[in-house]
């Protein structure tokens, strides 16, 4: 193993420039060239890529984002696009690759491991809906912005005697949703895994509007419903006022937090390790605090465990 490259893709999130660094400060130490491909398979399908030396990767532990930059690359699906890039893997001398990603670019790197090239998978997605790893780089990071946005909130739904609907991210995870609504003490949390009764909940919220308490926080996944709808079904019911709060992509960035930092340096180095080692196709993850590898196949055909106890707590803790 001579030379590794390196590449962020698919959604970006914040831990994933801590992770480079790791891993390139681990490869300079065992005297290997590092590569980082721009823009995620982009850049692999067009061997668009700079050298990773020491200090290139200086000062950029605390900033969110990646300075790779990253996309989403369609072409990179198709057969002619992973042989594109492998080619370019070839022709570059690359010995190994390095992606960091969701489930998605997780599949691409099975794609990649498929065709024979050796390559390590880092999960890096706030959505936390990777197998095998209890957490993916960016999550904490993210819950921490969102826990920021919903106490200010709270401030100002008290004052005015509001429910605010506040939406996260999360299009088939509603991990976001009902982590922060434990953390933030918001009534709901409303997740695309599991169904909800808007009529049971402008009840429940009736009966607490009776009881004189006048303000409320429903912390909504992206995937579990329309805001704007569920806010307007609250005010009709209830004649409470309502509003909504759209997080959006301010929970995607931002420095990142010390678990997100110690978590992406310790994956970058383990996946560094590995290849030196001859390893290949498989996903770096964290599970009781050690760092494990799971097979790419078994990731990419995995589910996620659902977070019945972290429903189940907001919904004791909620109302
Ligand atoms: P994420 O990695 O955050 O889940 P995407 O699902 O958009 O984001 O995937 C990121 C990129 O990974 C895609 O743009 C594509 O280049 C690659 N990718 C996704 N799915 C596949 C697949 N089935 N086969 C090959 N590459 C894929
Ligand atoms: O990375 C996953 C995610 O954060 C989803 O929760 C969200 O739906 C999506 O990315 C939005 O990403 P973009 O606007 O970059 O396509």
């Amino acid at each position: 193993m001579k030379k590794i490259g390196i590449l962020t893709s698919g959604g970006d999130c914040s831990g994933m420039n801590a992770a480079i660094r790791s891993a390139v400060r681990s490869g300079l130490r065992h005297n290997l060239a590092m590569i980082g491909f721009r823009k995620g398979y982009l850049g692999l399908m067009k061997a668009d890529y700079i050298t990773l030396d020491s200090k290139a990767v200086s000062g950029i532990l605390h900033r969110g984002g990646t300075f790779l930059q990253s996309a989403r690359s369609p072409e990179f699906r198709t057969p002619e696009g992973q042989q594109q890039a492998l080619a370019n893997l070839r022709k570059l001398g690359v010995d190994g690759l390095i992606i960091l990603g969701g489930d998605g670019s997780l599949t691409g790197a099975l794609a990649l491991h498929n065709l024979g090239f050796p390559v390590i998978g880092i999960p890096a997605s706030i959505d936390n809906d990777i197998p095998y790893t209890d957490m993916a780089l960016g999550v904490d990071t993210a819950l921490n912005n969102i826990i920021y946005a919903v106490d200010c909130i709270k401030d100002t739904a008290s004052s005015h005697a509001r429910a605010f609907v506040i939406e996260v991210m999360g299009r088939n995870s509603g991990y976001l949703a009902s982590i922060s609504a434990i953390a933030a003490g918001a009534e709901y949390a409303l997740v695309p895994e599991r169904d909800f009764d808007l009529s049971e909940i402008c009840q429940q919220l009736r009966a607490r509007y009776e009881e004189g308490r006048d303000n409320a926080i429903i912390i909504l996944a992206e995937g579990a419903g329309n805001a704007h709808q569920i806010a307007d079904s609250i005010k009709d019911a209830i004649g409470f006022e309502t509003r909504v709060t759209v997080l959006g992509h301010y929970q995607r960035g931002g420095a990142p937090t010390v678990f997100d930092r110690l978590l992406a340096s310790r994956l970058g180095k383990n996946a560094v390790d590995l290849l030196l080692e001859g390893e290949k196709g498989l996903m770096v993850g964290l599970s009781n605090n050690s760092i494990i590898t799971t097979s790419l196949e078994d990731v990419v055909e995995g589910e996620k465990k659902p977070h019945d106890e972290m429903l189940r707590l907001a919904e004791v803790l909620g109302i």
